[in-house]
């Protein structure tokens, strides 16, 4: 069981809240708050580091590159892989381009397949439609159902010998439903063909093993999971990466190289990682995940499902809101309000203290799916309270179009 009261005593943002600024933050799913610890790493590399890392022949540089191969380790505990098949880039939209131009331009070519879901976000689909447009392959979409949800069967329905990539979120960003990640892994190797995982979505809310599933690639980002903005990861099986291409080339990813134009790179994980990286960022990426294994990420799945739970319970008694997805497993609640555009019931919201995301929550093919083309999507974290789940309530219980009129020509 989760002390909220005391997690929400670790997060600045949560401390200012609960001092009364009146304000309640549920849009997680863009972004979460840091706790006090990610911010004093951050702020520690600044005040008493602040040396380049992999570099310098002295000791603080040393020192510095020696903590930054700690957070590796650490990442490769939480995935549960090993330390060189985790990269460090700047967030899940650059592992996931890395991906698609490092393995997906490569080795792909006319007549292959990539199957992918019409849920996608546009960081994991727009890469691959480049990596076709390039290579001649095409891309298909598993069906989902009319409440946006893939299932096994349409996946196995979908699946062919001409399919070499599956890519799929783990957990879509604007339903919250979890795929099957391990099923379908198991299928899409029957096929001989590799699945990259988005999980952008999933890994900070639920526990993640690669290992287990069996996945060849992985991709999230530090800030969703309480860590600093501009680092992310891309895991990748290490023979697959040995064979793939480095997106950015320079210093710290070459071996050697020569007047001729010879170049040999280093090995993964370091092939990747050319130029400086986010190194403070990568600092705090260790921190966020230190402080998500104190939590227990079994705990933060059933707590956030708890809430979300919750906050269905209250939300479908109310006659004027459309629920998306009641049932979607995570802590994301998608709805409308009736007759009032998400973006005036966001602005509403909004002038209540409550902060929402409106729109098409970049995956601008599931509109039409789920045939609408803007939703609210309301986020949950661990540190968010039944009251601040009340206070939404609360506030679509009394709005009205006309409020919402004179919120929008203020
Ligand atoms: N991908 C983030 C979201 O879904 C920004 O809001």
């Amino acid at each position: 069981m989760l002390n909220v009261k005391e997690i929400r005593k670790d997060f600045p943002m949560c401390v200012k809240q609960d001092a009364g600024n009146g304000k309640v933050y549920l849009d997680n799913a863009a972004t979460t708050f840091k706790p006090y610890s990610v911010i004093e790493a951050v702020t520690r590399y600044y005040t008493d580091e602040s040396v380049n890392i992999h570099r310098g022949d002295y000791d603080l540089s040393y020192q510095v590159s020696d903590e930054y191969e700690q957070t590796r380790k650490t990442v490769a505990r939480f995935l549960n892989c090993e330390e060189r098949e985790v990269i460090f880039t700047s967030g899940a939209s650059a592992s996931l381009n890395l991906f698609a131009y490092g393995w997906a331009q490569k080795f792909l070519k006319k007549g292959d397949v990539i199957l992918s879901s019409e849920a996608e976000h546009a960081s994991n689909i727009l890469p691959l439609m480049k990596a076709a447009e390039l290579t001649g392959a095409t891309i298909e979409y598993i069906p989902l159902t009319e409440e946006g949800e893939l299932t096994i069967e349409a996946f196995k329905g979908a699946m062919h010998d001409k399919v070499k990539l599956v890519s799929i979120a783990h957990i879509s960003n604007v339903l919250g439903f979890v795929h099957p990640i391990k099923e379908l892994t198991k299928i899409t190797h029957e096929y001989g063909a590799i699945i990259s995982v988005d999980g952008a979505q999933s890994v900070p809310h639920i526990k993640t093993d690669v290992k287990d599933w069996d996945i060849d690639f992985l991709s999230f980002s530090a800030h969703k999971m309480l860590g600093p903005t501009g680092v992310g990861v891309l895991f990748g099986k290490y023979a697959l990466l040995d064979q793939m291409d480095a997106f950015m080339l320079g210093g710290g990813n070459n071996a050697r190289f020569d007047i001729c134009g010879n170049i040999q790179l280093k090995n993964p994980p370091f092939k990747f990682e050319a130029g400086t990286p986010a190194i403070e960022a990568v600092l705090g990426l260790k921190a966020a995940i230190l402080y998500l294994e104190k939590v227990g990420m079994d705990e933060i799945e059933a707590y956030e499902h708890e809430l979300k739970t919750y906050a269905v319970s209250q939300l479908k008694d109310l006659k004027n809101v459309i629920l998306y997805n009641p049932h979607a497993g995570t802590g994301i609640i998608t709805f409308n309000v009736e007759g009032i555009f998400a973006q005036d019931t966001a602005i509403y919201l909004n002038s209540k203290g409550l902060m929402v995301r409106a729109g098409n929550h970049c995956a601008k093919i599931l509109v039409e799916v789920i045939k609408t083309s803007e939703t609210v999507r309301a986020s949950v974290s661990f540190y968010n309270t039944k009251e601040e789940v009340d206070r939404l309530v609360d506030a679509l219980r009394t709005i009205t179009l006309e409020q919402c009129i004179d919120l929008s020509i203020m």
